[in-house]
């Protein structure tokens, strides 16, 4: 990721990877399945969509028959029992899914509630985190602050995961589910960018820069100057290219044009363009690469979608399937043992409780702590993911006056400052209230943001949010909470960066008959999608091994 000198650090995935190499292991599992007869049929196959839509990891999931078809052949005749350690998603998919064959699961969660990072908070609600850290360091064990959520009905606030992209096995899951989805506006072009305390609207900002580069582009070209690369058929198509991309018309020159926008938008009048752009340089001095194609991502391209109602719907409809039942809220484990015939996991307060197997969630950083006979290489493993820092501050207003005035609906204006991003609601749309995300932000930026009470938060992000939208910024906030994810009890960290390979790959596969996953062991650290990946990877594993040695 790269936080260590911008200003505003972005999210790609091969940010978030820094320092991995390839999982490795996905085929060899595949191949396994089908000799098993495990591998997708033709009814569960998915079909592979054309190239550059990617395809999905192949899956079946286990199912009861699994164990009538293999009992008489020496293998094993029944689901097991399994200790599932977080009750996040990962969790909660391990146990929808093993449920699915009759596996009887139980789902230890530390916390007074389900779902880990993916938290909606919504009036009523309240946050406490663990006491401040030092910069970037572990946060005290002490409780801190607690925020009370007073924001009104129909408001809510996903503080955590909020988006999906389209080939995510996210999507897949809400389907199964039933989970309704809408649009998240992930990029607007009415929306801003602001950088170098100038504000453009992002509309502005890449008819700018496509029209000056396609300028001097076919400039170079016309110059003869890329005729060692070109042949005169391409320099023709370029050009044509060009003239369309950048709007340079036939003389070679950005003049601007509609594309920048309108001083006065047209209607039975022709409308007023905003006018010439800027000088080149200036347009340059803006510094707006990664601003301009942070949509181009594939984790971040348009559309992307978010369940109706907040993020945590993915979450009540999981333990709706999985049985509230079966989930021990408020249970923290403090030792894992793992025996020949089963595995043992002491809990505070409590007996130590016993299953065949257990599938740990939690983060791994936490879980490095705990007791247990995983071994050294194991332990060290564990410690060896770094904890990020994330922070998202929700501001609710009275009136959704960037609707009425900026006329936007949805997205994000991207800045400089430390506030990283803010985002506008892509739900609600024209009703009273409304929820800003005052400020989105990783690495250094968050830091600083995790060592303050949440008031020295909101003070900070309406001062620097009021330099883009102007005072009303910070003097119609109703309502406000914030989340500093390396503050959160039981999860400490917004997601992990892997500093090396070898700690990866020793935690794909089980220490005896434990378990690891989450999204910080696949290539999506930082989305849901690793959370269901890894539980799928995991359940595919383990339901082999059942059959196979019961
Ligand atoms: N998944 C995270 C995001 O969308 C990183 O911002």
């Amino acid at each position: 990721m790269d936080d260590g000198s911008s200003r505003r650090a972005t999210l790609t995935r091969r940010s978030l990877l820094a320092g991995i190499g390839a999982a490795g292991g996905a085929g060899a599992m595949y191949a396994a399945m089908g000799v098993l007869g495990l591998a997708p049929t033709r009814e569960t196959a998915p079909v592979r969509p054309s190239a550059g839509a990617g395809a999905p990891t192949p899956y079946a999931p286990p199912s009861r028959s699994d164990f009538s078809l293999r009992g008489g052949g020496g293998g094993g005749g029944a689901p097991a029992t399994v200790l599932v350690l977080g009750a996040g998603v990962t969790g909660l998919a391990v146990a929808y899914e093993l449920g699915k064959a009759g596996y009887d699961c139980t789902l230890l969660e530390a916390r007074d509630r389900v779902g880990g990072r993916t938290l909606t908070l919504r009036g009523g609600d309240t946050v406490t985190e663990l006491g401040a850290p030092g910069a970037g360091a572990t946060p005290s064990a002490a409780a801190g602050e607690t925020q009370r959520v007073t924001f009104g009905d129909g408001t809510y606030f996903n503080a955590g995961p909020a988006r999906i992209a389209q080939w995510m096995v996210t999507l897949d899951y809400c389907r199964e589910l039933g989970v309704p989805l809408e649009v998240f506006v992930n990029s607007n072009a009415n929306a801003y960018v602001y950088t170098s305390g100038t504000r453009t609207r992002l509309r502005t900002a890449r008819a700018d820069a496509h029209g000056y580069i396609s300028e001097l582009l076919a400039k170079a070209t016309d110059a003869g100057a890329l005729d060692a690369r070109l042949t005169g058929d391409d320099k023709a198509l370029l050009l044509d290219f060009l003239s369309d991309f950048g709007d340079i018309g036939a003389a070679h020159s950005y003049t601007g044009g509609e594309r920048r926008g309108f001083r006065v938008d047209p209607g039975v009048a022709p409308g007023t363009e905003l006018g010439p752009p800027p000088a080149l340089s200036d347009v340059l001095g803006l510094g707006l690469g990664r601003m301009l194609t942070m949509d181009a991502g594939y984790e971040q391209a348009n559309p992307m979608f978010q369940p109706v109602g907040g993020m945590d719907a993915i979450v009540t409809a999981l333990v709706g399937k999985v049985g509230a039942g079966r989930v021990r809220t408020g249970t923290r484990v403090t030792g894992i043992t793992d025996r020949p015939g089963g595995v043992e996991v002491a809990i505070e307060g409590g007996a130590p409780l016993k299953a065949d197997y257990c599938v740990a969630t939690l983060p791994p950083h936490l879980m490095a702590r705990i007791p247990g006979n995983l071994g050294a290489g194991v332990t060290a493993a564990l410690a060896t993911p770094i904890p990020m820092s994330a922070g998202k501050l929700g501001l609710e207003y009275g009136t959704r006056w960037w609707e009425i005035e900026d006329r936007l609906y949805g997205g994000a204006t991207e800045t400089d400052l430390d506030v990283g991003h803010i985002w506008y609601p892509s739900y609600g749309y024209h009703t009273q209230r409304g929820l800003i995300v005052g400020y989105y932000n990783t690495g250094p930026p968050a830091e600083r943001y995790d060592v303050m009470s949440h008031r020295e938060r909101v003070r900070r992000a309406v001062a620097l949010g009021g330099e883009v939208h102007g005072a009303r910024y910070g003097e119609e906030v109703v309502a406000s909470a914030s989340v500093a994810w390396r503050r959160q009890p039981h999860i400490e960290g917004a997601w992990v960066r892997w500093p090396s390979m070898e700690a990866f790959s020793v935690l794909q596969r089980p220490a005896g008959r434990v378990y690891f996953a989450g999204d910080w062991l696949t290539h999506l650290i930082a989305w849901q999608a690793g959370a269901f990946e890894s539980a799928r990877k995991v359940v595919t594993e383990l339901h082999h091994r059942v059959l196979k040695e019961g």
